[in-house]
Formats: structure tokens, sequence, C-alpha cells
């Protein structure tokens, strides 16, 4: 009794633990279902070459991506591009190198082999570059930044990274609808969004307008459809063996329900001629 006792005190706490994490100013994030939730769900293909696509074209302008590689968007369980592919996109990036014989560095293509490079040389240069704000890493971002949209759905379908990325991005109030009072408050350079996880006002300019990229798929570019690619693009970026760990995970179901099967029925037999 003592031990369920306990069990339920720590539910309690975690779950209260959980809600005070999400400042009381934040607004839930927007509850966007994704093809990768609950335990079957995959990552689907084209979203993730789509969202590669986004992230390239608008968001690698101010932000990093520093732990993936672009050989990574060829293995399996990601995007999945061909090896050529991934050859031909690697090239349109620009890499530091070096230093060559004379001692200094030198710029090339990107090979597959190469991390992806940051828009920026250092910290200090990206907030010059943006009103002081400093447009974090992406890479991990999903996994950072949990986005509050209701306890069962954080428990069944994951800590909601992927939807906090999303609300962000299509959550950017235009100064036209302010009501007076907040936009008198308005910082330089800032933006209101009241899903930010740093108060209202974000140093990042709406990144996304229709048709900012056009895709290879022939899928309209709405504000909505690159936002919810981009997420889905930046939570398998977090999680890259994520199918892996999934498949993994059914195979030991399935292995400990024969097991069960197998002992129930050997009890059975061993005990057949004491009942
Ligand atoms: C013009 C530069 C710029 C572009 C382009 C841009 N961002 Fe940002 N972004 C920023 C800056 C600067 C911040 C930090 C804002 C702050 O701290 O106030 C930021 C913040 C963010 C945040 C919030 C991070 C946090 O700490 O919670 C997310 C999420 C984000 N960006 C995603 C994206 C995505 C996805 C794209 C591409 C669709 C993108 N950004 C494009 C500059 C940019």
């Amino acid at each position: 009794m003592n031990l369920l006792k306990t069990l339920a005190i720590a539910a309690a706490g975690l779950v209260l633990s959980l809600g005070a994490v999400h400042a009381e100013t934040q607004q839930n994030a927007k509850d966007i279902s994704y093809s990768f939730e609950w335990p079957f769900g995959h990552f689907d293909r084209e979203q993730l070459q789509r969202g590669y696509k986004v992230y390239k074209e608008v968001c690698s302008n101010c932000h990093s991506m520093q732990y993936m590689s672009f050989r990574n968007l060829s293995q399996k369980g990601g995007p999945e591009f061909t090896d050529e592919q991934v050859k031909a996109l690697a090239a349109t990036f620009t890499v530091k190198d070096g230093p060559n014989d004379q001692g200094e560095m030198f710029d090339r293509p990107g090979l597959p082999s190469d991390h992806f490079p940051s828009p920026f040389p250092n910290e200090q240069a990206s907030r010059a570059a943006n009103n002081g704000a400093y447009p974090p890493d992406l890479s991990l971002i999903t996994k950072f930044r949990p986005g509050w949209y209701g306890t069962i759905n954080q428990l069944i379908n994951g800590i909601g990274g992927p939807q906090y990325v999303y609300s962000v991005l299509t959550g950017f109030v235009p100064d036209e609808q302010l009501p007076a009072d907040v936009l008198k408050e308005k910082p330089e350079g800032k933006y209101f969004n009241p899903y930010f996880a740093n108060g209202h006002w974000i140093g990042m300019p709406p990144p996304l307008s229709d048709d900012a990229v056009t895709y290879d798929d022939g899928t309209k570019a709405t504000v909505d459809q690159m936002a919810r690619d981009v997420s889905a693009f930046l939570a398998w970026t977090a999680e890259p063996k994520m199918e892996e760990r999934k498949r993994l995970g059914f195979m030991v179901m399935v292995f400990l329900g024969i097991l069960a099967l197998l002992l129930y029925l050997v009890k059975k037999k061993v005990w057949a001629d004491v009942h």
C-alpha cells in the first residue's frame, strides 16, 4: 500500500512539475498531429524532404544545425535522399577547411561527411546580425523546448517539441493587430509571439510567408504547410534513430509475449499431475 501511495505521489509530482516548466505567460502550443506520433508512428519521407528544403532555404540563413552531417540525410529512417542527392546538396554549402600548406584556412564546397556549417563565424557575429538576439542551433531544439499541449497529449505523444516549433513559426501577431497598450511596449527589433518560451517578444522576424520555397513534389507552400514540414524535419534531427527505437521496442514486446505464453504452457504441464 505504501509503495502504491509513493508511486501515486510521484506521478502527481511529475505531472505538476511538467506543468510548472510551462511559464505562466506562455500560450499552450498548438496541437498539431504528426505521422510519427504513437508507438507505431513513422516519419513521412516526403515531409522530411520538404522540411529539409525549408531549413536550407529559409532557416539556415540564421540558424546552425551543427549536430547533423550531410550524409545523415541519406540514412535509413530519415529523409532518405539518395547518395547522389546528398553529394549535390552538400556542395551547395561552403565549408571552411585547412590549414593548407601555406598555413591558411580556405573555403571549399561541402562534402557528405561534413557537418552543416554555421551561418555565422561565432555567437557575437550572429547576435550582431540579429539585433542582439541569438538564433539557437536547431539540431536539438525539439528536445530542448517542450510545447505544453495538455497532460494526456504530453504523456502519449511526447514532449511537444515539434508542436512548439510549429506554434512559434505560425504564432506571430502583426503590429496592426496588437492592442495599443501592448504595442506601446514593443522593444526595438522584436516581434509579438505568445508561443515563444522566453516572453512574448521574440527577436526573430516572421521567417515564413506563402511560397517562400517551391516544393519539388508540387505541394503548395503555405505558411502552415512549411511550418509542419520543417518542424517534422527538426523532430527527426533531434531523434534520427526514432524508427529503429520503436522497431526494437516492438520486437521486445513480441518476444516477451511469446516468452509469457511458453512459461504459461510449461507451468501447466509441470503442475498437471498435482491438480
Ligand atoms: C533572420 C534570421 C532568422 C531566420 C531566417 C530564422 N530565424 Fe529562428 N530565430 C532567429 C533569432 C534571432 C532567434 C532568437 C530570438 C530571441 O531570442 O528573441 C530565433 C528563434 C527561433 C526559435 C525559438 C527558439 C527558442 O529559444 O525557443 C525557433 C523555434 C526558431 N527560431 C526556428 C526557426 C525556423 C524553423 C526557421 C526557418 C523556418 C527560422 N527560425 C528562421 C532568427 C532567425
